[in-house]
């Protein structure tokens, strides 16, 4: 059997093109890695005391994005969102927390036994995307439970939708307590006007980067940037040290020094560029006639915003296809490997690296495409959160006993499980929901397209674990 090392070499010599992350889309040089690859010797410093040249480096980049102080991360953005969470709510605590939230969100409420009270996005009633989170709503769920003592929201979304971050963080300031805002798909604002703002400049007080997502940076790479006095700093270097390896790769954080570094330097030439290629792929994207592309004719309306433009939602809502159908076309057809696909639609993301050729690649498969779809004749997949009655925390739902049932049959039940599709790593059921008949319709309709749910431990998905009858 090929090694995973020759598959890659193999797949790398391969005519596809990546329409995925990480953000470096496959180009770019670095030194042969085993020279780089050190540990803490004389002179390198050590992530987890930084006091020399790993300071120096966090520190040009925290200029960089006009935060007080950024730590780098080598887990990815889910060590970041545990620390923050950790840092900011103690054991036991209330976190009000969007329900579009990534898994790692969950996990710092199971690790710290929190009780987590959800905000639900709008509802995006054109391509059925979750909408934003609006202050609004933050402000009423403030005012109902005055002991939350932290909020969590993602923005942008996956699909690109951006909340009113600074709305938010005043509702949450004049509670007295932090907003963390998840920007994993958000690193790359705050450069170029073409893009959102950074939440790092809107008021946030953590924020959590994947460099690794949207710029030229290795996968795993991130970054928490921390602003104001809510955030408590010590706390957070504490849970920073507790989820994050011992051993940080070097690679990974010279990484982030040279992606940072080439931002600073050539940042509004290259974001200039990657605007002027948008520009004109969503200029001839308006010749399409079935696919839509989401964009910014979203924003004002659903909590949305602003949109990011460089998430290339691909909406196959009102044709006879579904995400899963449109990514593989694009696939086998095209060489174009996608992000994600969702029920109605398939996503790419594009970044700073990718190429002119690549572009010209998708517009020619997304033209080609739209002539060969047909009408819908079926209702479409939802991809939209549901909202679920939560029974207990996920943390004591987690740990209770329980029993392993026929999942088609487990209505009512309590769920022990959580269960997603990843990406986007969203669950569609969280540990201490009641299991409702449209979580199992909607986990029905999806199998028969073929789209494979995870978090079960059942592999097979023919069973789930509910709490004790
Ligand atoms: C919204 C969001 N937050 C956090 C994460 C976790 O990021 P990472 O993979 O960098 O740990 C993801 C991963 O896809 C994500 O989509």
């Amino acid at each position: 059997m090929e090694s995973l090392y020759e598959s890659l070499l193999q797949y790398g010599k391969l005519d596809k093109y990546p329409f995925h992350m990480p953000g470096h889309k496959r180009r770019g040089s670095f030194e042969n890695p085993f020279l780089l690859d050190i540990t803490e010797i004389d002179g390198f410093d050590n992530l987890h005391h930084a006091e020399g040249i790993l300071r120096d480096a966090q520190r040009r980049t925290a200029d960089l994005y006009g935060s007080e102080e950024t730590y780098f991360l080598v887990n990815g953005s889910t060590c970041g969102i545990l620390s923050a969470v950790s840092a900011a709510v103690p054991p036991g605590g209330k976190l009000l927390m969007a329900r579009n939230c990534h898994k790692a969100a969950y996990h710092s409420v199971f690790l710290r036994g929190l009780e987590a009270v959800y905000l639900y996005p709008e509802t995006e009633p054109v391509l059925g995307l979750n909408g934003g989170i609006t202050p609004e709503a933050v402000k009423n769920a403030l005012k109902e439970h005055p002991d939350i003592r932290a909020v969590l929201i993602t923005s942008p979304t996956y699909d690109g939708v951006v909340s009113d971050v600074s709305g938010i963080a005043r509702a949450a300031h004049e509670k007295g307590i932090p907003l963390i805002v998840d920007e994993a798909h958000g690193a790359h604002f705050g450069f170029h006007p073409y893009f959102p703002e950074s939440s790092v400049r809107l008021g946030a007080d953590l924020v959590i980067h994947s460099l690794h997502k949207t710029l030229p940076s290795f996968t795993q790479t991130a970054l928490l940037h921390v602003n104001g006095p809510l955030a408590d700093r010590e706390r957070l270097r504490r849970y920073l040290e507790i989820y994050q390896t011992s051993s940080p790769s070097y690679l990974f954080m010279a990484g982030m020094d040279r992606c940072t570094g080439l931002l600073k330097c050539r940042g509004r030439e290259l974001f200039e560029d990657f605007k002027r290629r948008l520009e004109d792929f969503y200029g001839e994207m308006q010749g399409l006639e079935r696919i839509r592309l989401a964009g910014r004719w979203l924003t004002g309306k659903s909590g949305i915003y602003e949109y990011d433009p460089s998430k290339l939602v691909l909406s196959v809502k009102h044709t006879s296809a579904d995400g899963n159908m449109l990514s593989k076309l694009l696939r086998e057809e095209y060489g174009i490997e996608l992000e994600m696909a969702a029920g109605s639609y398939a996503l790419a993301l594009s970044s700073i690296a990718d190429t002119e050729e690549g572009f010209d690649r998708l517009k020619r498969a997304l033209k080609e495409t739209d002539g060969r779809l047909e009408d819908r004749e079926d209702p479409p997949l939802e991809d939209r959160v549901i909202k679920n009655e939560t029974v207990c925390k996920i943390s004591e739902a987690m740990e209770m006993p329980g029993e392993r049932i026929i999942l088609s049959a487990s209505e009512g039940r309590i769920s022990r499980e959580f269960l997603f599709l990843y990406p986007p790593g969203i669950p569609l059921l969280v540990p201490g929901e009641r299991i409702s008949r449209q979580v199992l319709d909607r986990v029905r309709n999806f199998r028969k397209r073929g789209y494979q749910f995870q978090g079960l431990e059942d592999y097979s998905m023919e069973t789930i674990q509910v709490a004790g009858a």
